[in-house]
């Protein structure tokens, strides 16, 4: 007991560290808190637990554009525990970003982010938005076919931002093609700098949360006045208070033990992503896809009219940002609880079955060709030789059956043709085919004049079976 006593007494003396942890562990937390506020301290666990896993993988991936897909290979089918590392590391990113997305919106509708934490929302907005980056580049470091996908679409992205545009989209990929230079830049930024980012940012973050403390839950009527906000909370700890350690830390603890091993258990059931193809940047990809967290922006940038792509690819990040940021700056004051705050409740009812939304599209990923398209069958089109017949095998073979469908079978890029017959007149559809239109590709000169009469007499087919009148008696 004594010789403890003496060690933390020259513990204190060379650090000053134990009366600082002290404090700490004894300082008093606002009242009432309970589990809606253990999201925060769960985000440090899975955080820790990715550069953990990160360092594993770290031990056998190779970042060269020659060898990286190979060392994947190996730690996903030969390396021991290297799918279950792979799968930490995946879902453990997964946790991460789900996580950030529930404290955000509890930060948001309980109003936590005005005075005096203002400053507690900026630096998460900035944790956000690394960690987003860092997601994107751990998918650029798999280096498969949809990374490179990935990684044209940033640059892409960039090159539309006005004067630097251009310079932008070079220092992404590091020259004017992808390959080594590209893969040594993500893979820098993955595991260098936007770690190093990322860990500098949650300790200041943290820093503010003790320093400000963290918010009392919202009362309806109880408004935030500057002025006289801190000494009402500091009274309101010293009556109320419930002390952090261990009430509060025992709550997270438990918390961050289930993120941990939901984790776990995801990466041993389910196991890592599939490695796409290898990579091959003069292939384009049919099936490019990001994962999950990035389906919406995906299926956003898909589904927008060509006309307004190039704004809106600038402009979504650069508005979400600026609107995320300008938060505390627009409210910093008055009601803090959600049923006095419509128009925050009306700006999360509106955008969270959006971004669903966006999601499932991305997901069903609709305006990819599809070129496993199974054929149309003689059954369908209703004929086994003859005109109708050769100009059905005209649209199997040609590939119109990749972009549209007829009768279920084929993809959603285009319209669906199954009764286009009763749409379009013969020769509207000829305009369309020969000439293209915005999305369709040009047929004029890759038919042959029999081509195009047969297929014109197969879709001259696809009218719906109207019933005569009369009939129904
Ligand atoms: C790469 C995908 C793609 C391929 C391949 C393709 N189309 Fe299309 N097609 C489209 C798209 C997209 C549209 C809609 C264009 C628009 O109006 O914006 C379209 C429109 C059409 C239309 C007009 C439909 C309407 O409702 O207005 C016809 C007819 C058509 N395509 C027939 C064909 C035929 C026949 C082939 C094969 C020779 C073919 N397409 C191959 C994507 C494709």
């Amino acid at each position: 007991m004594k010789q403890r006593k003496k060690l933390l007494q020259w513990l204190e003396d060379r650090t000053g560290l134990v009366k600082v942890i002290e404090e700490i562990a004894i300082h008093p937390a606002a009242p009432g808190v309970k589990w809606k506020y253990v999201f925060g301290s769960a985000l440090l666990t899975a955080f820790i637990m990715q550069v953990v896993s990160g360092i594993g993988l770290l031990t056998t991936y190779v970042p060269s554009a020659g060898g990286a897909y190979q060392s994947l290979q190996y730690i996903t089918h030969k390396a021991p525990l290297g799918a279950f590392l792979r799968g930490m590391h995946y879902w453990g990113a997964s946790m991460m970003i789900v996580l950030i997305a529930i404290h955000v919106l509890r930060v948001f509708l309980m109003g936590s982010f005005k005075f005096p934490r203002e400053m507690n929302w900026t630096t998460g907005v900035l944790l956000l938005a690394t960690t987003g980056a860092m997601a994107f580049c751990g998918q650029i470091v798999r280096w498969d076919q949809n990374a490179v996908f990935g990684i044209v679409a940033a640059s892409k992205m960039a090159a539309h931002v006005p004067l630097i545009g251009l310079w932008l989209a070079r220092l992404i990929i590091g020259g004017n093609v992808v390959g080594t230079y590209t893969l040594s830049r993500i893979f820098a930024l993955h595991v260098i700098f936007l770690p190093i980012l990322l860990a500098s940012l949650i300790g200041l973050h943290v820093y503010l949360v003790l320093r400000n403390g963290v918010s009392e839950p919202p009362v309806p009527g109880r408004k935030v006045d500057p002025a006289t906000y801190r000494s009402e909370y500091h009274d309101m700890l010293r009556k109320e208070g419930v002390p952090f350690w261990p009430t509060v830390v025992l709550r997270d603890f438990v918390f961050a033990l289930c993120v941990v091993s939901v984790v776990l258990l995801l990466a041993w059931l389910v196991g890592p992503v599939k490695l796409d193809n290898p990579p091959n940047p003069s292939l384009i990809n049919a099936h490019p896809r990001p994962d999950w967290y990035f389906w919406w922006l995906f299926a956003l940038l898909a589904l927008l009219p060509h006309s307004l792509e190039n704004y809106f690819m600038v402009l979504t990040p650069l508005v979400i940002g600026l609107v995320l940021f300008s938060v505390p700056l627009v409210s910093n004051r008055g009601e803090r609880h959600p049923a006095r705050r419509p128009l925050a409740v009306a700006v999360v009812v509106f955008l969270l079955p959006a971004i669903a939304a966006l999601t499932v599209a991305g997901w069903h990923e609709n305006w990819s060709p599809r070129i496993d398209a199974a054929p149309l069958t003689a059954s369908l089109i209703g004929a086994s030789s003859g005109p109708v017949y050769e100009g059905a095998m005209v649209f199997n073979r040609m590939g119109c059956l990749f972009c549209h469908t007829i009768e279920g079978h084929g993809g959603k890029r285009g319209p669906n043709l199954t009764w286009i017959a009763d749409k379009l007149t013969r020769g509207q559809m000829t305009l369309r085919i020969m000439n293209g239109v915005y999305n369709m590709p040009v047929f004029g000169r890759i038919l042959s004049t029999e081509q195009t009469e047969n297929l014109l007499d197969f879709l001259a087919t696809r009218k719906k079976p109207g019933f005569v009148m009369g009939d129904q008696q």
